[in-house]
Parts: C-alpha cells; sequence; structure tokens
C-alpha cells in the first residue's frame, strides 16, 4: 500500500487523474472502475480536461460503477447514472455501449448483481478502481460490517449514512435505504485501487484504513492487503495519521 499526501484537494485530484491517464495511453480499452460521491469530481474534471485539451482518448474505455441506489430512476437527479453523464461521461468520447451501472430498477437484483459480476469476468476484471471512502469506513456501499469476502448485492445502508447523503435531496425521508453495490471482494479483485480522501471529516477513516488493524468494521482496512493499492489523500485527510508518508 502506498500512502500519498498532497497539501490540498486540487493537488490530489490532480494525481489522481495522472494515474487515471496514464493508464488509458498505455492501454486504451482498459477497464475502469468508478465511484460517486464528492471526492472523485475533481479527478473527473481533469480528466475531461485531458481529453479537451491534450486529446485523452475515451472511446475504447470501458468502466463498470461500484454502485448505485434502489429504486431511484436513472433520471433522478440523485441517481447516480445521472451523476456519471453530467459530470463524466457526456464531456468525452466515451462509447455509451462499454458503461455499467448497476440497475438499481432492476426487477430481478440478485440476478442483476450476479450478471454485473459476470459481465467484469468477462472484460478480464477492472484493471484500476477508483475509490472514496466514507467516514464510517465504507467503500462504495459496503457498510461498517459488511463480510470481507462480499460479491456484488444488494445492502441496506446506515443512518449515518442516509444522513451523510440527505444533503443531496430535499427532505431526509426521501433518501433511499438500500443500494446495490459491488462487494469488497469485487473491490479487492481490481488490479490497482486509488482510494482518495479529502477534509478533516475523513481523517478517522483514513487513520483506520492505515494504521488500524483490518477489520469488518471498517471495510475500507481491508485495502491494506492489495498488493497494489495507492491511498491519495490531503494534508486534512491525512491530520490523523501517525507513520511518515511520502509527500507530506
Ligand atoms: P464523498 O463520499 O466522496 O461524497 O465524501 C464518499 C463515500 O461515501 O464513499
Amino acid at each position: 500500500m502506498l500512502v500519498v499526501i498532497k497539501k490540498t484537494y486540487e493537488e490530489i485530484s490532480k494525481e489522481g487523474a495522472k494515474h487515471v491517464a496514464g493508464l488509458i495511453r498505455q492501454k486504451p480499452d482498459c477497464v475502469l472502475g468508478l465511484a460517486t460521491g464528492s471526492t472523485p469530481l475533481g479527478l473527473y474534471k481533469e480528466l475531461i480536461r485531458m481529453h479537451q485539451k491534450e486529446g485523452l482518448d475515451f472511446s475504447k474505455v470501458v468502466t463498470f460503477n461500484l454502485d448505485e441506489y434502489v429504486n431511484l430512476p436513472p433520471s433522478h437527479e440523485q441517481s447516480y447514472h445521472y451523476f456519471m453523464w453530467k459530470n463524466r461521461f457526456k464531456h468525452v468520447n466515451i462509447d455509451a455501449r462499454n458503461l455499467h451501472i448497476p440497475m438499481g430498477m432492476s426487477d430481478d437484483i440478485e440476478q442483476f448483481c450476479h450478471w454485473y459480476e459476470e459481465k467484469i469476468a468477462e472484460y478480464g476484471g477492472i484493471d484500476l478502481q477508483i475509490l472514496g471512502i466514507g467516514a464510517n469506513g465504507h467503500i462504495a456501499f459496503n457498510e461498517p460490517g459488511s463480510s470481507l469476502g462480499s460479491r456484488t448485492r444488494i445492502k441496506t445502508l446506515t443512518e449515518e449514512t442516509c444522513r451523510d447523503n440527505a444533503r443531496f435531496f430535499q427532505n431526509e425521508k426521501d433518501v433511499p435505504k438500500y443500494a446495490i453495490t459491488m462487494g469488497v471482494g469485487t473491490i479487492m479483485e481490481a488490479k490497482k485501487l486509488l482510494l482518495m480522501a479529502s477534509g478533516v471529516g475523513k481523517a478517522e477513516a483514513i487513520r483506520a484504513t492505515v494504521e488500524g488493524p483490518v477489520m469488518a468494521k471498517y471495510p475500507a482496512t481491508i485495502v491494506q492487503l492489495h498488493q497494489f493499492a495507492i491511498i491519495l489523500v490531503d494534508q486534512e485527510a491525512a491530520s490523523k495519521l501517525e507513520g511518515d508518508y511520502p509527500g507530506s
């Protein structure tokens, strides 16, 4: 695991984008695992800039998103389908046939989850998985207590996560209570992980992830066992780390 600390959110966004762009240049048909939430927005913005100004070519890139709310139509402004089109896909030359986002409206969620896992395998697995982290140590919607070997499935969101997400909805009661999420085991099979965090609100989760014991209570701690995991954080998110890490 490599911990990289940069001063600001802008710097981690640029650094993260460099990793993604480097992979796309080296392997134009790479498979990217994508995250939603506020953390990767700067990285996506930088990738869009690289596409527009430097010709970074997404035409052969394949993507799989980590998660999606259950029962929120793709046209809903808070659905992750909507988020991805607005903040990323519509600004680059990506082929819509190569994009995969869990279908929260599926009639048969169990079968869908099975299909999603098979599809990832069919493409040869995820080359680089981008991850945010919840203040409670979740990755994707693998909430505390998730099995560390779990696969794509439906999860009930914790009250804390619903509260965190409430800022995006008009009423807290509108916040979905369920989501489809890649499992911890699914995420760990990606060839490389890029976990990003910004702000003091993430400092405790980052401390546990980097320096705490591996445990289901903080699903993100599992990344300690990944051979190629980069933890890219700004100084605030790194503020509770005790070790000495490069870039700080
Ligand atoms: P955030 O969410 O990027 O909006 O902080 C991250 C997460 O909850 O995984």
